[in-house]
């Protein structure tokens, strides 16, 4: 073996969640790629996009974030999963698994809350100056939650391995973690009140579906006041004492990982997708994932924004991982640049498309239309 390839073996060991296996510890993190059939429904476009992956040989691949309900869509063409669109989501798994049995597929489940575009129906997790967005009421809730159980049926029946359920980013469910949620009905306040509904989510999941990886996608630190990440309403300073707090009644609920990320896409972009030259954030979120490591040792924990580390980020992710700092490392950009990217980091690290952090993909998503990756065309081969 040659040395390179020694730097990264530590990513080729496998991880045992109870039920699966995912073969590496490479994690193609969610991309929305706002290419949904009418009605949020699985076209070829979207099949195309996994096979890929699925040929790429991740450990995890995750399938772009998939709402809920028709009623509340951050993307003019996001996916949608109800019993209508079932067939394609069916579609889309055997696909996945017919060309290559290995790598776990899970379904990111959403509700965008107060992220939905003008042209969808928009709700927020506590009261605040924005009156145009109405407060969940306790019954909203009920049913909020009743659509991730019926969701997560859905992904069974489909084939999926497993779910992450979608708190993360400033989407609905990550609303409610924030110290800025002081509601009084039990679903705010202290730490087991803001983590109350993403909690009850994973447990029912958890007994419904046990044999499925259940876990969840959050926010570490936001960057705005109040949020997750800081030790009260009033503050700005990260202190991740707060969320840890709140991650212990995720962990006792049953999740199987923490898929670690941080920022607000639309408000603090730099700290989701650290850019080129800015190392300093990309160390942040390593931190991020090793700081929830040790809180919680069995649960499994998957890093994100390792596409940022460009041309180093297969050995600062063997590194990490060996370190015990994280059990995953995420790529999201270099996903959507080089599907392959696992496949060729093993074997031929020369013939990778590097993801070269040139933010297209994001402008693209920023104007709602249909993301691909600029630099190579992936995903536009055929114009
Ligand atoms: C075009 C685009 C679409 C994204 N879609 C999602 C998504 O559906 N769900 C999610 O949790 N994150 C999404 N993200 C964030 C990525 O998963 C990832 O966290 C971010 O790009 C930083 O990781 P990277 O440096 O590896 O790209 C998206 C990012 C981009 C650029
Ligand atoms: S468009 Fe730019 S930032 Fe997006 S995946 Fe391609 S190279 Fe990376």
């Amino acid at each position: 073996m040659n040395n390179a390839r020694e730097r990264i073996e530590p990513i080729y060991s496998a991880y045992r969640f109870p039920g699966k296996v995912a073969e590496n510890r490479l994690v193609a993190q969610a991309m929305e790629i706002n290419s949904a059939a009418d009605g949020g429904g699985v076209g070829a476009e979207i099949v195309d996009r996994y096979v890929r992956l699925s040929r790429g040989d991740w450990g995890i691949v995750f399938v772009e974030a998939v709402s809920i309900t028709e009623g509340y869509l951050a993307r003019r063409k996001g996916l949608v999963l109800n019993e209508k669109n079932l067939d394609g989501f069916k579609r889309l798994v055997d696909s996945f698994k017919g060309v290559n049995d290995k790598p776990l597929i899970m379904f990111q489940l959403t509700h965008s809350g107060r992220q939905s575009g003008d042209f969808s129906k928009r709700i927020k997790a506590y009261e605040d100056d924005d009156e145009a967005v109405p407060v969940a009421t306790a019954e909203g809730i009920d049913r909020i939650r009743d659509g991730f159980f019926k969701a997560a049926e859905l992904s069974r029946r489909a084939g999926a391995d497993g779910m992450d359920i979608k708190a993360c980013h400033g989407y609905l469910l990550g609303e409610f973690l924030r110290p800025l949620n002081r509601r009084e009905d039990g679903y705010g306040g202290d730490a087991g009140g803001r983590a109350k509904l993403l909690s009850s989510i994973v447990r029912g999941v958890k007994a419904d579906f046990g044999e499925l990886v259940v876990g969840t996608r959050v926010s570490l630190y936001e960057g705005i006041r109040g949020g997750c990440g800081t030790a009260g309403p009033d503050e700005i300073i990260e202190e991740l004492g707060d969320m840890a707090d709140v991650l212990s009644h995720i962990v006792k609920a049953g999740a199987d990982f923490i898929n670690v990320s941080a920022g607000i896409p639309p408000v603090t972009p730099g700290i989701t997708r650290p850019e080129a030259n800015s190392a300093f954030n990309l160390y942040h979120h390593f931190r991020y994932a090793k700081v929830v490591k040790e809180a919680f040792p069995d649960v499994a924990v998957i890093g994100s924004a390792y596409s940022s580390g460009m041309e180093k980020s297969g050995e600062l992710a063997a590194e990490n991982i060996e370190k015990g700092y994280t059990d995953f490392a995420g790529f999201g950009r270099q996903n959507l640049a080089d599907p392959l990217y696992p496949d060729k980091l093993a074997l031929a690290p020369d013939a990778i498309d590097r993801c070269v952090l040139c933010g297209g993909c994001s402008g693209l998503l920023k104007k709602q239309k249909r993301v691909y990756c600029v630099k190579y065309r992936r995903g536009r081969e055929e114009d």
